[in-house]
C-alpha cells in the first residue's frame, strides 16, 4: 500500500488529491491543513469548495482511503509521496512586493517534512513557484537527509481550472512531471509517473527536467492569460468600430494554428492565477536582468485592468455620466461561473469603481455569501471601506431581487442561469426603472431579444 500525504487542502490540493484516492483504492490519501475550520469542512456534508463532481468523488472514498486532517506531522511520517500543495500569493510588502511569489508557506511546509520525516520521501512540488524553487527546497531537504533517509524532489504542476477541476483531473490534457536527471531522480519520477497512469494514458503523462517543468506552468498561464487580454484588445476596436468580438474570434479561431479556445472577450480574467503568476514571471525577468521580456509579459495585466475601467466608464457614461444614488444590479460576483471563488475576480474592481462613483449596488451570485462578498470589497487596496460597503452594496438572494428597481443590470459572471431561457428578462424589464440597461460583460444575452422586451442593451466588444 501506498500511503500520499497532501499538505494543503485548497482548492488544488483538495480536488487533486480526493482524484488519486478515487481512481487509486489501494493508494492511503492523506490530505493535511493547518486551518481546521478548512479540514472541518472537507469532513462535513458541506465541502469548503463548491466544484462540481466533487462531492460525489469525495463521500465516496471518504473514511476508506481519503482522509482530512489537521495532523500535519502524522501523515508525512506516515507517506510515501508528499504533494506540496500550498498557497504561493503575491507578495504584499518587503522585495518584490505587488510580484514576487511569497515562498514562506513552501518552505515552512519543506521544514516541517524535513524535521518529522523517519523514512525516504519523495517530496513533490505541486504549487506554482518561480523556476529553481525546487532548488531551495531540496537544499533544505538534503541539509537534513541522512544515511537512512533521503529526499527525492519531484514538480508536478496542477493545470486544472476550477469550475471544471474534476473533469480536469480525470481527463487531463497532459500530466507534466519534473524531475533531477539522475538515476535516483529518475527512479522518484517513475513512482509518481505508476500512480497517474493508472487512469490517465501513458502518452499523456510528460516528463522533463525540473526547471523546465516548474517554467512551463507559469508559462501555460501567461499564454492563457495573454489570449484573452488580446481578445479584450480587439474588443476595444470592435466597440469603436462596429465590428463584432465574436465574430473576429470565429475568424481567428478557425484558423488551426490559433485554435478557437481562450477567445471569449470578457470583462477581465479573474482567479488566483493569472494575475499571480504573470507578475511572478515579470518579477523572474526583472530578476534575471530581462527588462524587455518583463515589460512584455506586464502588459497583459496592464490590458486587463484596462479593459475593467473601460467597461465601468462604459456604463457610466451610457446611464447619462452619472450613476450617483442610481441602483445598478450586478448579476455574478464569483471569477467565473460554476465556482463559489471570488479571488482577483472583475466584479470586485467593478463594485469598487461603481461604489466610488455613488451607485447603489445589489449583487447576486448563485455561489457566493454575502459574508464573502463583504469581506472582498473591504480588503486593502480594494478601494472601498466598511461605511462605503455597508451604505451601498445590498446582497440579494436571487437576480430578480436585485434588478428590482434597478436602473442597470451589469453581468459580470457568465452562470448559465442568467441566460435567456432559464432567467425571465421580462419579468425582469417590468421591475425595473426605465430606460432599462444592460450590460453584458460576458457576452451571454441574446441583444436582439433583449431590445425587442425593450432593454436598452450595451455588449463588451460589439457597438450595437
Ligand atoms: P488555497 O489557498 O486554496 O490552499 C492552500 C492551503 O494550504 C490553505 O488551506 C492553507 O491553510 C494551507 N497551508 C499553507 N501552509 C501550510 C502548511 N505549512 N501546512 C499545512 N497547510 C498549509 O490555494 P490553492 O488555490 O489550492 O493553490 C495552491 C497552489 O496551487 C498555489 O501555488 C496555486 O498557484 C496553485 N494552483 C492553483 C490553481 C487553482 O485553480 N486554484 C490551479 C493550479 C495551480
Ligand atoms: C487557470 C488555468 O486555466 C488553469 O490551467 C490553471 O491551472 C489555473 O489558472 P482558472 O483561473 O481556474 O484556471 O480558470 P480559467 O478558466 O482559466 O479562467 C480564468 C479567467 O479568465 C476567468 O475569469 C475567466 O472568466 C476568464 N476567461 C477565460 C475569459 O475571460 N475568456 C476566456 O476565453 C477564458
Amino acid at each position: 500500500m501506498v500511503n500520499i500525504c497532501c499538505i494543503g487542502a485548497g482548492y488544488v490540493g483538495g480536488p487533486s488529491c480526493a482524484v488519486i484516492a478515487y481512481q487509486c483504492h489501494d493508494i492511503n490519501v492523506t490530505i493535511v491543513d493547518l486551518n481546521q475550520a478548512r479540514i472541518d469542512a472537507w469532513n462535513s456534508d458541506n465541502l469548503p469548495i463548491y466544484e462540481p463532481g466533487l462531492d460525489e468523488i469525495v463521500f465516496a472514498r471518504r473514511g476508506k482511503n481519503l482522509f482530512f486532517s489537521t495532523n500535519v506531522d502524522q501523515a508525512i511520517i506516515d507517506a510515501d509521496l508528499i504533494f506540496v500543495s500550498v498557497n504561493t500569493p503575491t507578495k504584499k510588502t518587503g522585495m518584490g512586493a505587488g510580484m514576487a511569489a511569497d515562498l514562506a508557506y513552501i518552505e515552512t511546509a519543506t521544514r516541517r517534512i524535513a524535521q518529522v520525516a523517519t523514512t525516504s520521501k519523495i517530496v513533490i512540488e505541486k504549487s506554482t513557484v518561480p523556476c529553481r524553487t525546487a532548488q531551495s527546497m531540496r537544499t533544505i531537504l538534503e541539509a537534513n537527509s541522512s544515511k537512512d533517509i533521503r529526499f527525492d524532489i519531484l514538480s508536478n504542476p496542477e493545470f486544472l481550472a476550477e469550475g471544471t477541476a474534476i473533469s480536469d483531473l480525470t481527463k487531463p490534457d497532459r500530466v507534466l512531471i519534473g524531475c533531477l536527471q539522475t538515476p535516483e531522480g529518475f527512479a522518484a519520477q517513475q513512482k509518481l509517473v505508476d500512480v497517474y497512469t493508472r487512469w490517465i494514458p501513458k502518452e499523456k503523462v510528460i516528463t522533463m527536467n525540473l526547471w523546465s517543468s516548474e517554467l512551463s506552468k507559469l508559462a501555460a498561464n501567461a499564454l492563457l492569460a495573454q489570449r484573452i487580454s488580446s481578445i479584450n484588445a480587439l474588443s476595444a476596436i470592435c466597440e469603436a468600430t462596429g465590428a463584432d468580438v465574436d465574430e473576429v474570434a470565429y475568424a481567428c479561431g478557425t484558423d488551426s494554428r490559433i485554435g478557437p479556445k481562450f477567445l471569449k472577450a470578457s470583462v477581465g480574467f479573474g482567479g488566483s492565477c493569472f494575475q499571480k503568476d504573470i507578475l511572478n514571471l515579470v518579477y523572474l525577468s526583472e530578476q534575471l536582468f530581462l527588462p524587455e521580456v518583463a515589460a512584455y509579459w506586464k502588459s497583459v495585466v496592464t490590458m486587463n485592468e484596462y479593459q475593467k475601467m473601460r467597461f465601468t466608464h462604459r456604463i457610466v457614461r451610457t446611464l447619462f455620466n452619472t450613476v450617483t444614488n442610481k441602483k445598478i444590479a450586478l448579476l455574478g460576483f464569483a471569477f467565473k461561473k460554476d465556482t463559489g471563488d471570488t479571488r482577483e475576480s472583475a466584479a470586485i474592481t467593478l463594485s469598487s469603481y461603481l461604489i466610488q462613483e455613488h451607485a447603489n449596488i445589489a449583487i447576486y451570485d448563485p455561489k457566493v455569501s454575502a459574508k464573502q462578498i463583504k469581506m472582498d470589497l473591504t480588503e486593502p487596496g480594494v478601494g472601498t471601506n466598511e461605511a462605503d460597503v455597508n451604505k451601498h452594496v445590498t446582497v440579494c438572494e436571487s437576480a430578480y431581487e436585485a434588478c428590482a428597481g434597478a436602473a442597470a443590470i451589469v453581468i459580470c459572471t457568465e452562470w448559465d442561469e442568467f441566460k435567456m431561457g432559464q432567467t425571465d428578462y421580462q419579468k425582469i424589464f417590468d421591475s425595473m426603472q426605465k430606460p432599462a440597461f444592460i450590460f453584458d460583460g460576458r457576452l451571454i444575452l441574446d441583444a436582439p431579444k433583449l431590445r425587442e422586451i425593450g432593454f436598452r442593451v450595451e455588449t463588451i466588444g460589439k457597438s450595437i
